[in-house]
């Protein structure tokens, strides 16, 4: 295996879009991000030097980091942050994985701007599990502000209520047609009649699910989150924030410009996102640059039955080995609820709806993001920085939906709290998410580091142990899953890397609000099964 060197200055660059200039953080001056390329079993390193004024980290997003949790990225949760002008090496092995991931910046909203494609190749002379495609391009989905986007999580902290939309959706960065003076900015691929393509798609979007379709074109999916699947075909798919899809075209079409649409997959009802769609262009070689584009057709922004389509069509491709019996059972609620104002709290502004503040939770504690490193406290035993009591709610039915009055998933009178939970090295663990919240009902992308994880079941309603059917066959393998609006998902792995790892839902303003907690796993009985100790770089408080 080899060591891929990259260097990442962390650096504000100014750009031009929807007419205006303003200033960006980006690495290296580019947007989207430089593309890091390794083969399986390589090691990464990559230098990052922040010459930024705002604090700055970079998570490696459905890299396990085995043993090498140090590495992982989330800010004050298993690092501090890379202070301006400080810099930090990760160092980490891309162990037994391959496929299409992505880097993003976790501290605030950065990863507006600070994302870029972590593909991973196979071993030389390892083929893909279907033909060679001609050519492979990577389409990274995204959302785009004018406004500043530390200043605007801040502000929506302080307000209370719900964020603004994106002023636009992006592919690779350009907006396309359907926004102010964007006609030029559109992204294009070129591609020759009869071949067949590999895209690898990147939702590094940060509030919004997405649908994405290609004008008179079928899309094949065959890997997820870095896993293979059965070829799967379809006219659209949707990716929820933090997954990632390849997906094979081919140009079946008679030469010409076809778009390219990437628009919201919105569950929510009372929320107002942005709802027009980026487009890009699918052009073939000999067509006029200037002919008219066939247009694409998305889905309308609710359609939750494309939605479903898309996730039942997600099968692993070999029969895989999903644990069958279980250590923990667990039950975890996620839902976005309103805070009641209360002097307990005097940061409550208590200016948003109904008095109160939007809070999100996960079994009702909201998770309250600390000033220190909490992977250095585990390891260091310091005391006073998190608490071992998360929740647990027994697996059995409740009527999560409509908020029975006692139960836990009431998501009205949610703790603040920087809680995690401890699972033994091994442990099969399986748990089921339940959607709730009793002020909006959404898909939640959760979002487990340092794992995959099988998706065996998920549905509409309140879980139910007597009717719920699961998947052990060919559950697809993910690392994000979006847990349907009013409905539940179950998920399995094996907790069997050594360290503390951030569970949350990867919309960021559901993270700002709290959706979030931590597993601790702890070590085995052997060296490598063990958390190394940590790097001398690691930057401090
Ligand atoms: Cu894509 Cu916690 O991350
Ligand atoms: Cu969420």
């Amino acid at each position: 295996a080899a060591t891929r060197i990259y260097h990442f200055k962390v650096q504000t660059m100014r750009l031009t879009r929807l007419c205006q200039t303003k200033e960006i953080v980006t690495i290296n001056g580019k947007f989207p991000g430089p593309a890091i390329t390794a083969q399986e079993d390589d090691n990464i390193v990559v230098n990052v030097i922040n010459m930024t004024p705002y604090n700055a980290t970079i998570h490696w997003h459905g890299i396990k980091q085995k043993l090498s949790c140090w590495y992982d990225g989330p800010s004050y949760i298993t690092q501090c942050p890379i202070q301006s002008g400080q810099s930090f090496t990760y160092n980490f092995t891309v162990a037994q994985q391959k496929g299409t991931f992505f880097w993003h910046a976790h501290f605030s909203w950065l990863r507006a701007t600070v994302y870029g494609p972590l593909i991973v190749y196979p071993k030389a002379n390892v083929p893909y599990p279907f033909k060679k495609p001609f050519k492979e391009h990577t389409i990274l989905l995204g959302e785009y502000w004018l406004k500043n986007v530390v200043e605007l999580e801040k502000h929506v902290l302080e307000s209370g209520g719900p964020p603004p939309p994106a002023d636009a959706f992006t592919i690779n960065g350009q907006p396309g047609p359907n926004y102010n003076c964007s006609s030029k900015d559109v992204y294009e691929i070129e591609i020759a009649p009869r071949k067949t393509y590999l895209l690898r798609l990147i939702n590094a979007g940060i509030n919004m699910e997405s649908f994405f379709t290609i004008a008179n074109h079928r899309l094949t999916i065959v890997e997820v989150d870095g896993e293979y699947t059965k070829p799967f075909t379809t006219e659209r798919v949707m990716l929820v924030p933090g997954q990632t899809m390849n997906v094979l075209l081919t140009a079946d079409q008679p030469i010409g410009r076809y778009s390219i649409a990437m628009g919201p997959y919105e569950s929510a009802k009372n929320v107002k996102f942005q709802h027009t769609s980026a487009i890009a262009s699918l052009r073939y070689f000999g067509a006029f640059p200037n002919s008219v584009a066939s247009p694409a057709k998305l889905p309308v922004f609710n359609d939750n039955i494309a939605v479903k389509t898309v996730m039942d069509g997600l099968r692993s491709l070999k029969t895989v080995d999903v644990p069958e019996d279980v250590d923990a059972h667990l039950f975890i609620t996620v839902g976005v609820n309103v805070n009641k104002c209360n002097s307990e709290n005097p940061n409550n502004k208590c200016q948003g709806p109904r008095q109160g503040r939007l809070a999100a939770s996960m079994n009702n504690i909201s998770f309250n993001e600390p000033k220190v490193s909490i992977l250095e406290a585990y390891y260091k035993k310091l005391e006073g920085y998190f608490t071992l009591d998360f929740p647990t709610v027994p697996e059995k039915s409740y009527d999560f939906v409509n908020g029975a009055p006692n139960d836990i998933a009431n998501d009205t009178q949610a703790a603040n709290g920087t809680r995690a939970m401890v699972f033994e090295y091994g442990s099969r663990i399986q748990i089921i998410f339940q959607n709730t919240g009793t002020l909006t009902t959404e898909n939640h992308p959760i979002h487990l580091h340092g794992h995959s994880f099988y998706v065996i079941g998920y549905g509409t309603g309140n879980y139910d142990h007597r009717t719920a059917r699961f998947n052990l066959e060919d559950p697809p393998y993910l690392n994000t899953i979006g847990v349907p609006v009013g409905g539940w998902a179950a998920i399995r792995f094996v907790a069997d890397n050594p360290g503390l790892w951030l569970l949350h839902c990867h919309f960021d303003i559901h993270q700002t609000w709290g959706m979030s907690t931590m597993f601790i796993v702890k070590n085995g009985k052997t060296v490598v099964e063990s958390l190394p100790q940590p790097p001398a770089d690691l930057p401090q408080c």
